[in-house]
């Protein structure tokens, strides 16, 4: 589902050049769960974003689903992102003026969806996610978990076969971070491909993640 061949990713800031990823090759099978480990400034993010189409590398090739996505020009790069890939974040980038429901709609907008349709697919993705009974409720009074948890939703709601979670426990306590982790199981259960950067010790040895991937200053330090 995720090849990852060759990769650099470097940045250039004035005369100096930071090598952030190094000779990266990593490959992830759909439906597989894959724990990303690092220190921080360990290159997590800059791997995640370049999975999804956020970023890209300086050399090397990402295929995801079968597209060779590093080359793929802007625009197209939104339309695939928006159809594959979920992305859940630590600060849970929500728009906290809307309410839970209106956040998980926003990634159906450019779809010319109709508003039967909409409607019904924020709701599964709400039920799925386990936030249903808060959607009318305005994200900024919702607490930490409610907002991952709404976030997840999001993710979901155009039903990508990839989600990619950056750090998503770092603002959740213990209670709402197991609650995060039997989501991740469900989604797991669905057939859904993860991968999940975090340095969270809740996420090491959980029996749905396949391989925990250990990240060290720009490199991949072991894996299969
Ligand atoms: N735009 C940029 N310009 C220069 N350096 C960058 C840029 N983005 C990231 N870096 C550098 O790349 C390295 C890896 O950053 P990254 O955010 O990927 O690490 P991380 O493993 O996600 O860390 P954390 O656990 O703190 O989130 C860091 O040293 C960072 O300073
Ligand atoms: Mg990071």
């Amino acid at each position: 589902m995720i090849k990852i061949e060759s990769l650099n990713r470097t940045f250039q800031t004035g005369d100096t050049q930071f090598h952030v990823l190094k000779d990266i090759t990593l490959s992830v099978e759909a439906g597989e769960c894959v724990v990303l480990q690092g220190v921080s400034g360990s290159g997590k993010t800059t791997l995640l974003s370049i999975m999804a189409g956020l970023d890209r590398p300086s050399s090397g090739k990402v295929i995801v689903d079968g597209e060779a996505i590093a080359k793929l020009p802007d625009m197209h790069i939104s339309a695939f992102r928006a159809k594959k890939i979920g992305m859940i974040f630590q600060h849970f980038n929500l728009m906290e003026h809307l309410s839970a429901a209106e956040n998980v709609m926003i990634p159906l907008i450019p779809m010319g969806l109709t508003l039967d349709e909409v409607q019904k697919m924020t709701a599964k993705a709400l039920a799925l996610a386990n936030i249903s009974h808060k959607a009318a409720q305005s994200t900024a009074r919702l607490s930490g978990g409610e907002k991952q948890r709404v976030a997840i939703a999001r993710a979901l709601v155009a039903d990508p076969a990839v989600i990619l979670c950056d750090e998503p426990t770092a603002n959740l306590d213990r209670a709402n971070s197991l609650k995060f982790i039997e989501i991740m199981a469900q989604l797991h259960a669905l057939g859904k491909t993860i991968v999940i950067a975090t340095h969270d010790p809740l996420f090491e040895g959980l029996d749905f993640a396949h391989r925990i991937v250990p990240m060290e200053d720009g490199c991949l330090v072991s894996h299969d």
